[in-house]
C-alpha cells in the first residue's frame, strides 16, 4: 500500500543499521525515494557508499555541509519528506529527540520536521528497559511520535529480551498508518474502550472486567486504514494503541463528555464496558464499618448510556455507529432489542459467559446485527475481528 512516497530515512548507529540497506531496497521496491541521512556513529556500521548506491541519492551526513546548505537547507530536506523514518533509532537518538537536541544533522532535521515522525528503536535490553529511555519513549509516544518494536529475541551481544530492530515488513506497515493513508483517509472515527469506574468514596470504587483489549485493537485497525481515530479510554492495561488521539477518563460522565467533545465523527464504536451505575453520592470520606454486620448504606443510580446519547441525536449524529451487545444468555434475541432500544446501525453481539473466556482474554466471537439481518463471524483472535469491522466500516462510508 505504500508507494510514491518520500520517505527521509535517518540511519542510527547501532549494530541493525545493516538491516537499513534491506529497508532501502524493499520502499524502493514498492515505487518510494528514500533520502539517507546517517549520523556519524552510522557510519561505523554501514557505509555511506552502500547506503547512497542502494537508495540511488545522495547520502545527507552533515549540518553544515556547504553544498547541502546552498542546494537545499536541512529545514528544507525534513520537509520535503511525507515521512522521517529513524531506523535504528539509537538509545541516545531517542534521548536527544525527547530532550529537543539538534547537534547534528539527524537531531536538527528531527527538531525542524512538521511531518509524522516513525521510530524503530534497537538497543541492548539493559538500555531498552533502562528508566532514562521508558521516560524518553513516553515522552516521544505523548509527542505523537510512532514507535514500532522493538522485538523480542537474542541479540548481537549475546544477551536475550527486547531490544532488536523490528522486521522490515513491519516498518514499513507501521509507516502505512503514519501517513494517513488508506480508504479511511480523511475520516474520523470515535472508538470507546476499556472499563469506567466508579467512585464510591475516596478509596472504593466499582468497576468490571474488562480489558479494553478489543476497543484498542479496533482503534489500531481503523488507524491502518488511514483514519484518524479519537480513542476514549477507561483505565486499561493494554498498550495505547499507535496513532491514536487518545483521551483518557475514569467515570461514565468523563467519558461521555469526553464522546460529546470528540464529535463530530464519521463513524463512531462503542466498544467501552461502561459500568452500568454509580454511587448515587460519591462520598468525600472514606465509608466506615457501622459494627451492625449489615451491607452498607449507599445507594447507587444508572449511569448516562453513552451509545444511546449519541446514536439517538437529532443533530451531529455520525453516519455510522456501533455499539457492542455484551450478554450471557439469550445473546442475539438480546442484542437485536438492543439495537433497537439504542438506536446503533450495528451491534456485534457476543456471548461473555466465563467459559468463553472472551473477556479478559484474546478471542471474540461476534455477531454482526444491522439492518440487513443476523451475520456470524467465526471465533477469531480480537486483532482480527478489529481488522474485519475496520473493513467493514470503510466498505460502508465509502
Ligand atoms: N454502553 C454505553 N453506555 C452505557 C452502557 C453501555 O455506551 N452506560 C454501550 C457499550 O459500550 C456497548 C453497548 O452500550 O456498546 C451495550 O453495552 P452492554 O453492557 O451490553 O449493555 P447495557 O446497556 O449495559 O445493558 P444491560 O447491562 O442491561 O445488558
Amino acid at each position: 500500500m505504500l508507494t510514491g512516497k518520500r520517505v527521509l530515512l535517518i540511519i542510527g548507529g547501532g549494530i541493525a543499521a545493516f538491516k537499513s540497506l534491506d529497508l532501502i531496497r524493499r520502499l524502493r521496491e514498492r515505487g518510494n525515494t528514500v533520502v539517507p541521512v546517517l549520523t556519524a556513529a552510522a557510519e561505523k556500521f554501514v557505509t555511506p557508499l552502500s547506503v547512497s548506491a542502494l537508495a540511488a541519492e545522495r547520502v545527507h551526513r552533515d549540518l553544515f555541509d556547504l553544498t547541502g546548505e546552498v542546494e537545499m537547507g536541512h529545514i528544507e530536506l525534513s520537509r520535503s519528506a511525507d515521512l522521517i523514518a529513524v531506523a535504528p533509532c539509537t538509545a541516545d537518538l531517542m534521548a536527544k529527540m525527547a530532550g529537543g537536541h539538534a547537534d547534528d544533522l539527524a537531531s536538527t532535521l528531527l527538531m525542524a520536521t512538521d511531518k509524522p515522525v516513525l521510530i524503530a528503536p534497537s538497543m541492548n535490553v539493559r538500555m531498552w528497559l533502562h528508566p532514562a529511555t521508558q521516560r524518553n519513549l513516553t515522552t516521544l509516544r505523548s509527542e505523537r511520535i510512532l514507535v514500532v518494536g522493538p522485538e523480542e529475541g537474542e541479540m548481537a551481544c549475546g544477551e536475550f529480551g527486547p531490544g532488536r530492530m523490528s522486521e522490515t515488513t513491519d516498518i514499513i506497515n507501521a509507516m502505512v498508518p503514519a501517513l494517513g493513508d488508506g480508504p479511511l483517509r480523511g475520516r474520523h472515527v470515535l472508538v470507546t474502550s476499556g472499563p469506567t469506574i466508579e467512585s464510591i468514596d475516596p478509596v472504593r470504587y466499582i468497576t468490571n472486567r474488562s480489558s479494553g483489549a478489543q476497543g484498542a485493537a479496533i482503534a489500531e485497525a481503523l488507524v491502518s486504514l488511514g483514519a484518524r481515530v479519537t480513542f476514549v479510554t477507561g483505565p486499561s492495561s493494554v498498550p495505547q494503541p499507535i496513532g491514536v488521539e487518545a483521551v483518557r477518563v475514569e467515570s461514565a460522565a468523563q467519558m461521555l463528555d469526553a464522546v460529546e467533545a470528540a464529535l463530530p465523527a464519521d463513524a463512531a464504536v462503542f466498544a467501552a464496558a461502561v459500568a452500568d451505575w454509580r454511587s448515587a453520592k460519591e462520598s468525600s470520606r472514606k465509608i466506615k464499618k457501622d459494627g451492625s454486620g449489615g451491607p452498607p448504606k449507599f445507594e447507587l443510580m444508572e449511569n448516562p448510556d453513552i451509545l444511546a446519547t449519541i446514536a439517538l441525536k437529532r443533530d451531529g449524529r455520525p453516519e455510522l455507529v456501533v455499539g457492542f451487545a455484551a450478554e450471557t444468555d439469550d445473546v442475539i434475541a438480546q442484542a437485536v432489542a438492543k439495537r433497537e432500544r439504542k438506536g446503533c446501525d450495528w451491534i456485534l453481539a457476543n456471548d461473555v459467559s466465563p467459559e468463553t473466556g472472551i473477556v479478559g482474554g484474546s478471542e471474540n466471537a461476534v455477531t454482526l446485527i444491522s439492518s440487513d439481518g443476523v451475520e456470524e463471524w467465526p471465533r477469531m483472535g480480537k486483532t482480527q475481528v478489529a481488522a474485519r469491522l475496520a473493513n467493514r466500516i470503510a466498505e460502508t462510508l465509502a
